[in-house]
């Protein structure tokens, strides 16, 4: 059998996408048992490659393939034989020696997966490449959205707001949103919202005022100083005063808007913390979904899925 990745949210038809969010589902009442864990991956290695800094994701996919049964191993650069200069070629034929099933990764660098998937016969999954994808955050909040509608995405109206320019998150939310029938809007400061989005029938709006006041899900994104080389606005301060989500502009949203945010959070700057915390807000929703959806996503790329 072919082996499967999941590199890019592009990838999945409409069809593999609610495959994916079911099978999670499925999951969910697995995570509220006294044992947390089916047999499913018993006897399968799954590796776990974190390249860049993670919390969120690193410890669900480690959890997620724990609650397989599956076997891991985790690997971090720092600490590795990458501080010496080692390649990633050379890290993917090495790790491939122990014929895992599964590798998971994280890297710095776009297109890092594609190099890694060439490299080995074990199923690639991206847990976020530079500012490429980051498939599994788009599964979900797809899911997360889902849960709290009761119903399929069709028609909802999404404003994402912040650093998209550099953002991963971004990129796979407005294909995996696209591709579920929902309205997508990118916002934030022109410098940092690239207007090739129209294209695939975007809308791009600069005024939080107006993005969200038709917004049925006000999803924020962190700025990325980590991929800035340069200023795009003048401070986080003027930032936050314009696109920042607040007590003051809360009241400019629709009173059943659902306020996202994949993390971490820059408290304060894109998101209060009093909202971030408040009963609107279902980021911590999002990181127990995270659970289910990437042992779905194991599920689907040891070949346990149509
Ligand atoms: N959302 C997300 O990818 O968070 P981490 O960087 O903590 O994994």
């Amino acid at each position: 059998m072919a082996k499967r990745d999941l590199i890019s949210i592009e990838d999945l038809s409409r069809a593999e996408v609610e495959l994916l969010l079911d099978t999670a589902e499925s999951f969910l009442p697995v995570l509220e048992r006294d044992i947390k864990k089916v047999p499913t991956l018993r006897g399968r290695t799954i590796i776990n490659l974190f390249w860049e800094a993670s919390t969120r994701t690193s410890s669900s996919f480690d959890l997620a393939a724990k609650r397989l049964s599956a076997d891991t191993l985790a690997l971090k650069a720092s600490g590795s034989a990458v501080e010496k200069g080692e390649t990633l070629k050379d890290t993917a034929i090495t790790l491939s020696a122990y014929s895992p099933d599964i590798i998971v990764m994280r890297h710095p660098s776009a297109g890092a997966c594609q190099i890694l998937s060439a490299n080995t016969e074990a199923s690639v999954v991206n847990a976020g490449d530079g500012k490429h994808q980051h498939p599994t955050q788009c599964l979900l909040d797809l899911f997360s959205m889902r849960q709290n509608l009761g119903r399929e995405l069709d028609g909802l109206r999404v404003f994402i707001i912040g650093d998209i320019l550099h953002s991963r998150v971004a990129r796979s939310n407005i294909w995996g949103l696209l591709k579920l029938g929902a309205a997508v809007t990118i916002g934030g400061p022109a410098t940092l919202v690239p207007r090739e989005f129209e294209r695939l029938g975007v809308r791009v709006c600069h005024s939080l005022r107006e993005a969200v006041a038709d917004a049925d899900v006000v999803n924020l994104l962190r700025i990325q100083h980590e991929r800035q080389k340069t200023s795009f606005f003048p401070s986080t301060g003027e930032y936050a005063g314009i696109f920042g989500l607040n007590r003051e502009t809360l009241p400019w949203c629709k009173p059943e808007a659902m306020i996202m945010h994949p993390g971490p959070i820059n408290r304060g700057v894109e998101l209060e913390s009093e909202l971030a915390d408040g009963p609107r807000s279902v980021i911590l929703e999002q990181v127990t979904n995270g659970l289910a959806v990437r042992m779905a996503v194991l599920h689907l790329v040891a070949g346990c899925l149509p």
